[in-house]
């Protein structure tokens, strides 16, 4: 990377690890309020800080709203401050750049504050030209509605074009949000990851435990439930290999889990996972990935092994 990281982006790279909100009042993929509900992910959320964790990872799309009103109720009572990150949906009739500030103030009154940390557009659009919305970001930020800007699942084209919009304003871009694991390196092999590092760009990893996949808890006799089961379907029959080479890594590490192991390789890869928690189990096994690393020949023993997961 060319030049010191700006001071505005430092909360972004002191992180080494995020808690991600989806799954907080998501019915349709997660089943929010049958096997887990209010009490569980606020049991999450405080379990998440006081293990650490600096930032909160959510979507206005998440339970339609739901997971920022979480967000914003569990910050109020537990009264201890947290980076927030939300995002922009690009709704087919969101096709001007003032939809983005407009998004982000209905963002901000379900969060109950001012200003979050972070704002990214979650995806593309397929209509609207990349540079309309990332001038409605330049717009939130000179509104002082955030304190920095990102994208989401933007390839390497997308996110030049994203970087160079910002700069005319002189604002960095600071992060680009995508999936990330050991079952899905798409990221190492077209070259994201690389260009991330050399614009200085923060590269969030989004589902860094594949679903839950890379827990240890699935296998090819009980796979992931619901949707979950068809995207990672194909991975059952490969993945106790893998499943056994991280449990021996972990062994190494004073018996830390395939979970760990999981989010602690992402890490070692200059990335900030923000892995899901459903309850407050989850969330301090998940912490417990942070204040260690796996040795570089670990880390190459497990791209060896994952290697083949991604074409
Ligand atoms: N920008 C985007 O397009 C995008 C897309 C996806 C996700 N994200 C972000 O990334 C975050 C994380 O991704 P994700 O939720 O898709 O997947 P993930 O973090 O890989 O997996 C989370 C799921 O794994 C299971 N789990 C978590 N910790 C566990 C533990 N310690 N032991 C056993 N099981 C555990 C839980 O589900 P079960 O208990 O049901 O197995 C949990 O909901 C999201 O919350 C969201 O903030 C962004």
């Amino acid at each position: 990377m060319t030049g010191q990281i700006p001071e505005e982006l430092q909360f972004l790279h002191q992180a080494e690890m995020g808690v991600g909100a989806w799954a907080w009042g998501d019915r349709t993929f997660w089943n929010y309020g049958q096997a887990y509900g209010e009490e569980q992910i606020a049991a999450a959320f405080r379990t998440s800080l006081e293990a650490g964790i600096t930032l909160v990872d959510t979507a206005e799309i998440y339970g339609n709203g739901r997971s920022e009103r979480y967000v914003g109720k569990f910050i109020k009572e537990m009264g201890k401050p947290v980076f927030v990150a939300t995002k922009f949906l690009p709704f087919p009739w969101r096709w001007t750049k003032r939809s983005v500030v407009r998004a982000l103030r209905h963002s901000l009154e379900r969060l109950g504050l001012e200003k979050v940390d972070l704002y990214q557009l979650h995806w593309p659009s397929p209509v609207v030209p990349v540079e309309r919305y990332v001038e409605g970001l330049a717009e939130a930020v000179q509104a002082g509605l955030t304190r920095t800007v990102g994208v989401s699942n933007y390839d390497k084209n997308q996110m030049q074009r994203a970087y160079t919009v910002l700069a005319k304003y002189n604002i960095p871009l600071a992060s680009n949000q995508v999936e990330y694991h050991l079952l899905d390196r798409r990221i190492e092999k077209s070259g994201l990851l690389d260009r991330c590092r050399e614009l200085g760009v923060r590269l969030i990893a989004y589902s860094p435990l594949g679903k839950g996949t890379l827990t240890g808890k699935y296998g090819p006799g009980n796979p992931p439930p619901g949707l979950r089961g068809r995207e990672y379907g194909h991975v059952m029959k490969d993945l106790p290999a893998l499943l056994a080479l991280m449990t021996e890594i972990g062994q190494e590490h004073g018996g830390k889990t395939p979970g760990q192991v999981a989010l602690n390789w992402t890490i070692c890869k200059g990335t900030l996972p923000i892995p899901g928690a459903k309850n407050a189990e989850q969330a301090a096994q998940n912490a417990g990935a942070i204040g260690w690393r796996l040795t570089p020949e670990q880390v190459k023993a497990l791209d060896e092994a994952s290697d083949k997961f991604t074409k």
